[in-house]
């Protein structure tokens, strides 16, 4: 069992591999935070106990019943609200009386193998009991009869606790959660570096860094997604941390909708870090009997750098949080006809498409927006999903008979969340979309937001894209959002509740998601918002792979690849290759430079491919060929970013390079691009994560390197290369 309590000392202790969780039950039974690190096989930690000595003059209020404690200055598990703890808090119940002076205490705990569901969210999930335990700490608020159980998993292999809280109304009068947090960690200093994934449309998740300061610092998304501006992910590294050394804490949290992480470094110097449900949009009314579920968030420990941290993610993201049908396995190289047509498509065109894109061995065409009501631009149809026949002659069917007859496979898109206001549902019903009564709707690409916490709205798309999905052999959805949510509320929420529409809007998505997968368990959804606005962990477990940006330039991909592998394993990455001048950035990469960034990711393609040269087809070929080649070293190996591309300034070049290796290590595949190049470049690159024993051939040229001699000397590539040259280097081991 990974996870122990001491009653004597009143003292449980969490051990993944290689990390160490303990958390200690004060005598009056405050929750006290003790340790979160590298692994000790201690358990009496007690002495890590932060008890500051309160004096009688200091503006500290201690606890009334333990001698000499101040809520105000220990470490807490998970801290309340208004109680002698003035830093952030988890929790905040507002009372009939209202008041929210909140104070929760141990009263049970269980602890069990496996790991529960949690009921209407996505959570990560155990795929045998043996990989993981579980500690239920219960806790009561005796004033309100909230009882507050905070749910921890550690993996058994990785290193990986997960967190969420359910809260409980055992009282026979309501109350309101102002805010609940899924994760709280006090850490003893402030000697940290906060990493976090900024953005916008078409340049989602760059890394960005800064140390952490006295005070409040921290990231959030009010969108209603978890959006292209914030991820809902933040690191921790300590001072002297690198990419492939020192200690570095992940949190991420698995959730689709407003979130926000707070830290605050306190007047003694420690760092409090919140994450969960961004309170700032949030409040939740609980009746009698009634329970709250929180998101999960997931804490990752990593001794190895920010690389550790990051495989750790990937492994447990790929194996323990996407699902089903298509979770492991090879997905379809696809071809998606939106940068190639926009909305100016027929049957004919799409063939045509198809059948280019068969003869070179691409495996899916990917119908994009267009194909449904009178949307010929972007201006209407949205939420009229039926057909347009004089785009598609002889409808759906008729179309799927064809591509598949090539040999293709058939995919379709969908906006289920949004109606146009040219559109005949709204017209039908045009209370069906978010908004406030009196106040002039604020529009964003000429649509609206269908209020999906309403099962009536829900029931209603479902039923329409289940008539499409059912009526041809579609295998694969498009699931895109391409707008924020704002003038919040619902026509069925009474004004008490309207506090609670962010959230019941994502868990009428994650139900509506849920429902159609129950449906069609064999399709292959994708999720999208506008490119890259809900890259989270939340949608992966619907959509194992999302598209990852609208800007599809391979130059500027390196660096939204490179932020988004800080969390998401390359499985889940939609890149494709796409036409030049690039749409986005008029750029000119060459077609391999295309391909080889796009191979780092779940691999298509994006133009019209009826209009490619001789060279270029054979480029495809190539490119086809490459991804079943090293398909399995890609996708299931593990992960290092080798160079830096925000940050890469060696001899005042420019460049990234990173590199998969396989669990045995028998495999390796490098890519290297040059962004900006300079005359004579002197550039030596060192491998990471090979066996040092090995010795490695390369497969083009026959060379010979030991594990060593390419980690510690690494590969010499000086030389002369224009902007925009990638390189890719393929290693086997020898006496594998
Ligand atoms: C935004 C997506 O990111 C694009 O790939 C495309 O599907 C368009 N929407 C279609 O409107």
């Amino acid at each position: 069992m990974s996870i122990i309590y001491n009653s004597e000392l009143r003292v449980f202790k969490l051990d993944t591999p290689d990390s160490t969780y303990a958390i200690e039950v004060s005598p009056t039974g405050y929750l006290l935070h003790l340790y979160y690190g590298a692994s000790v096989p201690d358990t009496d930690l007690r002495y890590l106990r932060r008890m500051i000595g309160v004096s009688s003059t200091s503006a500290q209020v201690q606890d009334a019943k333990e001698n000499g404690m101040s809520l105000d200055t220990v470490h807490l598990e998970y801290p309340a609200e208004g109680a002698g703890d003035m830093r952030i808090s988890a929790l905040s119940i507002r009372g009939e009386n209202g008041c929210n002076a909140t104070a929760i205490k141990y009263k049970s705990h269980k602890i069990y193998n496996g790991k529960p569901a949690i009921k209407g969210l996505p959570a990560v999930y155990t795929n045998t009991d043996d990989e993981a335990d579980t500690l239920e700490i219960v806790c009561e608020d005796t004033l309100t009869g909230a009882e507050v159980t905070l749910i921890y998993t550690a993996f058994t292999q990785l290193d990986a606790i997960t967190r969420s809280v359910r809260v409980k109304n055992t009282s026979d009068r309501s109350f309101s959660i102002e805010r609940v947090h899924s994760t709280a960690l006090d850490l003893p200093d402030m000697n940290f570096e906060m990493m976090h994934l900024q953005g916008r449309w078409a340049k989602e998740r760059t890394l960005v860094k800064r140390h952490l300061q006295y005070g409040l610092q921290g990231i959030h998304s009010k969108r209603g997604t978890s959006s292209h501006h914030n991820n809902p992910f933040l690191a921790l590294g300590r001072d002297g941390y690198t990419e492939e050394t020192g200690e570095v804490y992940g949190f991420s949290l698995v959730y689709s909708s407003n979130f926000k992480v707070e830290i605050e470094v306190d007047f003694l110097g420690t760092s409090r870090v919140l994450m969960g449900i961004n309170p700032d949009t949030f409040g939740w009314l609980l009746e009698p009997g009634e329970e709250f579920a929180s998101p999960e968030a997931v804490m990752v420990y990593s001794n190895h750098g920010v690389g550790g941290m990051s495989r750790t993610y990937h492994k447990l993201y790929r194996y323990n949080l996407c699902r089903g049908e298509w979770k492991t396995k090879k997905r379809p190289i696809l071809i998606n006809n939106w940068e190639a047509t926009y909305f100016d498509f027929d049957d004919d065109k799409l063939v045509a498409i198809a059948k280019d894109a068969s003869e070179l061995g691409i495996e899916m065409l990917v119908m994009d927006d267009g194909w449904f009501g009178v949307r010929n631009n972007d201006k209407s149809s949205l939420g009229d999903w039926y057909v347009n026949e004089s785009k598609l002659k002889g409808g759906l069917g008729k179309l799927v008979e064809r591509v598949n007859a090539l040999g293709m496979k058939f995919g379709i898109w969908f906006e289920p969340e949004m109606i146009s206001p040219d559109s005949d549902l709204y017209r039908a019903h045009p209370d069906w979309c978010i908004k406030v009564e009196g106040r002039e709707m604020s529009i964003g690409r000429t649509q609206y937001v269908l209020d999906m916490s309403r099962a009536d709205v829900r029931d209603n798309i479902f039923d329409q894209m289940y008539k499409i999905l059912s009526s041809a052999n579609i295998e694969y959805v498009k699931w895109d959002f391409n707008r924020n949510l704002t003038e919040v509320g619902s026509a069925l929420l009474p004004h008490e509740r309207q506090k609670e529409f962010f959230h019941r809007y994502i868990l009428g998505v994650y139900e509506l998601l849920e429902r159609l997968l129950a449906a069609f368990p064999k399709l292959l959804l994708e999720g999208c918002a506008g490119g890259g606005g809900r890259f989270d962990p939340g949608m992966l477990y619907y959509s194992p792979q999302i598209w990852t940006s609208d800007d599809t330039d391979a130059m500027e991909r390196l660096e939204i690849q490179y932020g988004t592998s800080m969390v998401y394993p390359l499985s889940s990455m939609s890149a494709h290759v796409s036409a030049c001048p690039n749409h986005q950035t008029k750029r000119v990469t060459s077609f391999k430079t295309r391909g080889d960034v796009a191979m780092g990711g779940a691999f298509g393609y994006e133009l019209d491919i009826t209009t490619l040269n001789d060279d270029e087809r054979a480029l495809v070929r190539e490119q086809v060929a490459a991804y079943h080649k090293y398909y399995n070293v890609i996708q299931n190996g593990d992960y290092y970013r080798l160079i830096n591309p925000t940050e890469d300034k060696a001899n005042f070049t420019c460049a990234s390079a990173w590199e998969s290796v396989s669990q045995d290590k028998n495999e390796v595949l490098l890519t290297y691009v040059v962004m900006r190049t300079q005359p004579t470049l002197q550039r030596y690159i060192r491998l990471a994560g090979l066996d040092p024993e090995k010795v490695y051939t390369d497969t083009a040229t026959g060379i010979k390197y030991s594990g060593a001699l390419l980690m510690n000397a690494g590969l010499n590539i000086s030389g002369n290369y224009t902007d925009g040259t990638s390189l890719v280097w393929h290693f086997v081991a020898d006496n594998r």
